[in-house]
């Protein structure tokens, strides 16, 4: 195990974070992205392992707000940049600095974390479960005919998107709010999404922007053996707007493929005379929850039903866990620690992944994560009406 010890990061240190951050994730970024990315964090977010003069492990955190079921909005620490140097993997330096960050996250009175995983075998270990669901969808679209009963709204224009930031910001706001796993994305955050560094293309063309009063898409181009279209940000208020820029894309002739990563909610299907065509090309963890502070998430949300409870909850890497009595009415809960005897036994991760609606407690009980009694019950009142996606990736 290490004796390296972190700290908080010394202002001349941040010439090495983006070495250390293209090391780590074998990308580079534009300097212009660090500087943005900088503004939304707080004092003293940032923890550091230095070696001998060398940055050899970076954790940093931004200061999120985050939607949960029936529109709260909750302060979320959102763990960003996380790398350790490869030549000092694998002696405790991760589990050191996020021991540090979670400290301060408790001292600063978040009740929530919140991260997105370059792995899913890292972070259970810490108490975040994956929260909610990419799911990737790839349509051929020369074979797309839309059903007779799908709406054809219209009212979509190409825009230059840069000129209209604040639009896209204000429909943005308007979808995060209503959306759990949606984030307040600050304005720095939406220039440098904007500016389009060609290093943040992967290849593709620059942004095309469809634009509606209630939605719009960002994608790029691929040309390779087929032209696909990759939609990388499809925002839509109302399902008026989602059918209106599905048919904009749909009528891109040249277009063979068209990909998008939505959730498992996305009516897209539904839409079209062969919902086949719609294939899932990929499923995987999008936002990752932990809670720090179980009472006070818990009771920020709404509820699908009643439910009178006692949770055991484990949390293996902090204190945060314990024995919680849930008493939900009318869609509002009461939350209180308890000594009484527990009906269901989990862990702080597995509670972190029921907690947007977006996992089954069934499912979950069905490989032994919750023990004890009905779970039907929990599943119908943590389901949520409206399906939970992450806000964007950090
Ligand atoms: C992932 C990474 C940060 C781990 O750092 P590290 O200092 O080697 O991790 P630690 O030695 O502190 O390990 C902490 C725990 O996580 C486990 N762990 C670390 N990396 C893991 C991995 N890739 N898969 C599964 N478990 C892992 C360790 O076994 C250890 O478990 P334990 O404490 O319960 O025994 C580092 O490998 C890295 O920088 N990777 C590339 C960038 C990256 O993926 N960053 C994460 C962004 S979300």
């Amino acid at each position: 195990m290490t004796t390296l010890v972190p700290r908080d990061i010394a202002d001349d240190e941040w010439r090495d974070v983006p070495l250390l951050t293209a090391t780590s994730f074998g990308s580079t970024w534009h300097p212009e992205t660090f500087a943005a990315w900088r503004t939304a964090m707080p004092p003293r977010s940032s923890v550091v392992v230095v070696d001998d003069g060398d940055l050899v492990g970076q954790a940093h955190y931004l200061d999120f707000e985050l939607t949960v079921p029936g529109g709260a909005v909750l302060p979320t620490a959102g763990i960003t940049w996380v790398g350790v140097a490869p030549t000092h993997r694998r002696r405790g330096l991760l589990r050191a600095m996020y021991t540090d960050l979670h400290d301060r996250f408790a001292e600063n009175g978040y009740p929530l974390a919140a991260l997105t995983a370059t792995e899913g075998g890292i972070y259970g270990r810490f108490g975040y479960g994956p929260a909610t669901v990419d799911t990737e969808f790839s349509l051929d679209r020369r074979f797309a005919r839309f059903h007779r009963d799908a709406p054809d709204p219209g009212g979509v224009r190409i825009v230059r998107p840069r000129e209209h930031r604040d639009d896209l910001a204000a429909i943005y706001d308007r979808y995060r709010r209503i959306t759990p796993g949606g984030l307040a994305r600050p304005t720095p955050l939406w220039d440098d999404l904007l500016a389009d560094w060609e290093d943040s293309r992967g290849g593709g063309t620059p942004w095309f922007c469809f634009l509606h009063d209630d939605g719009y898409l960002l994608y790029r181009l691929f040309r390779g053996s087929s032209r696909t279209v990759r939609v990388e940000e499809f925002t839509a208020v109302t399902p008026e707007a989602h059918a209106a820029l599905w048919r904009a894309l749909i009528g891109l002739d040249l277009v063979e493929t068209i990909t998008v990563t939505s959730h498992p909610g996305d009516p897209l299907p539904y839409l079209l005379d062969d919902p086949r065509l719609v294939r899932t090309t990929g499923s995987e963890d999008g936002l990752w929850l932990r809670l720090m502070d179980v009472p006070a998430a818990l009771t920020a949300r709404t509820y699908a039903a009643d439910l009178d409870t006692v949770l055991d909850v484990g949390d293996g890497f902090r204190s945060d866990g314990g024995r919680f009595a849930l008493s939900i009415r009318s869609g509002r809960a009461e939350c209180t620690p308890t000594d009484a005897p527990a009906e269901f036994t989990l862990g702080l991760d597995v509670l972190g992944s029921l907690y947007l609606g977006g996992h089954s407690a069934a499912l979950m009980a069905a490989a032994n994560r919750i023990r004890g009694g009905d779970v039907t019950r929990l599943d119908a009142a943590f389901r949520s009406d409206v399906p939970a996606r992450l806000g964007f990736h950090f």
